[in-house]
C-alpha cells in the first residue's frame, strides 16, 4: 500500500484487479467516506491508539485484551460490532483495532455495498489479518448480509460465475480478516447477522468531566489555549458527544480569537456558546425546535414521527438517530406507543406551562 499509514482509509487499485479476476463486477463505488462536514475535524482530532481514547474504560479494556490476545497468537481478532448514537468514537475504535494488530483498514458503509459483487470485490481484495470496516452496518441489504455469513464464519466466498442455464457457483477463499461493524441502531441488526460478531461493545454517552478531558486534548492538537473552566463549559454543553464537545471548541476557538486574544477562559467560553444559541443542557436550536413543535402544534404529544418531521421539514432518521437519544436521555420528551409526548420537565425547559389535559399529566 505504498505510503499508506495503517488505519488511513485505503482505496486500494488491487481490489478492482481481483474483483475482474474473481469475475465479480461492482456497481458502487468501493470506498464511502461519512459525508457532512464535521469529517475533517473529525479525523484530524480522531485518537490513533488505545491509549487515546479517553473513558469508555471497560470497552477499551477489553478490547486492549483481546486485541494482545490475538497478535501473540498471530490469529486475527474475533468480529466486533461496535454500537452507539453517532459521535460516541465508533469510527474512531474501528481504526484504533487496525493500528493496534498493525493491520491495514479498509472500509466501507453498507449504503455503499447495493449487490452482492460490491461485498465480494472487497473480501477477495484483503492482505490477510486486515480489518475489514462495514460502517453503518444496520443497513445491509438481505442478499449482502447472507453472502457476509458464510465469509464471517469461515471465510468461505460462494460467487456465481456466468448466467442463467450456465451458471455456476464456485466458492472463494478468503483471506483471514477482522470485521468491524458500526451501528447506531443495533436493535435493527437481524439475529443471524449479530451472532455472527463475537464481540459487542456500545458506547454509552460520557460525563462531563471525561468530556472536559476530550476537549483539553483536542484543545492542545488545535493548539488552542484553554483553561479548565472553559473545558467544563464546552463539555456540559456537549450532549455527552465527543463530535460535539470538538465542534462546539472549534467554535469557541473562532470566538475567541476575535473577542479575547485568543485564550478560552470559562467565562469566554459560556459568551461564545449563548451566541452558538447552544443552552445550559446542550441543546441548540434544532433541538429546541422540536420540543416547542411539540408543545405548542401538537399540545404536548402525543404526536406521531412522521407528523412530526413534516411539521419540521426534518427526515425521520435524522431525529430518530440524532435528536431523539439526547432528549429522550434528558428525560425532555417520551415515546409512548401512540407517538412522542412532551414531558413535565420539556415543559419547564421551554419556560412553558404544562397545559391542562396535556398527554404528559396521565
Ligand atoms: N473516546 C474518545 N477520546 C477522544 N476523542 C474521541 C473519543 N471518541 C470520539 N472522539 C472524537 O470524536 C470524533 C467523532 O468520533 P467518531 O469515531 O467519528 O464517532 P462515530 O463513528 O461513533 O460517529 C472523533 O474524531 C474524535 O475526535
Ligand atoms: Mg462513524
Amino acid at each position: 500500500m505504498g505510503e499508506d499509514r495503517v488505519g488511513d482509509i485505503v482505496p486500494d487499485p488491487g481490489i478492482e484487479e481481483a474483483a475482474a479476476a474473481a469475475g465479480v463486477r461492482r456497481s458502487a463505488p468501493l470506498v464511502r467516506e461519512r459525508t457532512g462536514g464535521d469529517d475533517e475535524l473529525d479525523r484530524s482530532l480522531r485518537p490513533q491508539r488505545l491509549a487515546d481514547f479517553i473513558a469508555q474504560d471497560q470497552v477499551t479494556e477489553q478490547l486492549g485484551i483481546f486485541i494482545e490476545a490475538a497478535r501473540r497468537r498471530g490469529e486475527p481478532l474475533d468480529h466486533v460490532l461496535l454500537a452507539g448514537p453517532p459521535g460516541l468514537g465508533k469510527t474512531s475504535l474501528a481504526h484504533i483495532i487496525a493500528t493496534e494488530l498493525e493491520v491495514p483498514l479498509v472500509q466501507t458503509a453498507a449504503p455503499a455495498l447495493e449487490r452482492k459483487a460490491d461485498i465480494a470485490a472487497f473480501l477477495t481484495a484483503l492482505e490477510p489479518g486486515s480489518v475489514f470496516f462495514i460502517d453503518e452496518i444496520h443497513r445491509l441489504n438481505p442478499a449482502i448480509e447472507e453472502t457476509l455469513y458464510p465469509a464471517m464464519e469461515d471465510r468461505r466466498l460462494p460467487v456465481v460465475l456466468g448466467q442463467g442455464a450456465g451458471a455456476r457457483t464456485v466458492t472463494l477463499d478468503l483471506p483471514p480478516f477482522t470485521l468491524v461493524g458500526a451501528t447506531t441502531r443495533a436493535g435493527l441488526l437481524s439475529k443471524p447477522l449479530h451472532d455472527r460478531f463475537g464481540l459487542t461493545h456500545r458506547l454509552e454517552h460520557y460525563e462531563p468531566a471525561d468530556l472536559a478531558r476530550i476537549v483539553a486534548r483536542s484543545a492542545s492538537i488545535l493548539g488552542v489555549e484553554i483553561e479548565p473552566g472553559g473545558e467544563l463549559a464546552i463539555a456540559e454543553r456537549s450532549r455527552g458527544t465527543p463530535r460535539v464537545a470538538n465542534r462546539l471548541l472549534k467554535r469557541v476557538r473562532d470566538f475567541a480569537e476575535v473577542r479575547a486574544a485568543g485564550v478560552i477562559t470559562e467565562e469566554i467560553a459560556l459568551e461564545a456558546l449563548s451566541m452558538l444559541e447552544v443552552d445550559r443542557a446542550g441543546l441548540d436550536r434544532h433541538d429546541r425546535l422540536i420540543l416547542e413543535t411539540i408543545a405548542t402544534k401538537f399540545g404536548g404529544g402525543p404526536v406521531g414521527l412522521s407528523t412530526l418531521c413534516a411539521a419540521i421539514d426534518e427526515e425521520p432518521d435524522t431525529i430518530e438517530e440524532v435528536y431523539e437519544p439526547y432528549l429522550l436521555q434528558q428525560g425532555l420528551i417520551k415515546r409512548t406507543p401512540r407517538g412522542r409526548v412532551l414531558t413535565e420537565r420539556g415543559f419547564a425547559h421551554l419556560g412553558l406551562p404544562v397545559p391542562e389535559g396535556a398527554a404528559t399529566l396521565f
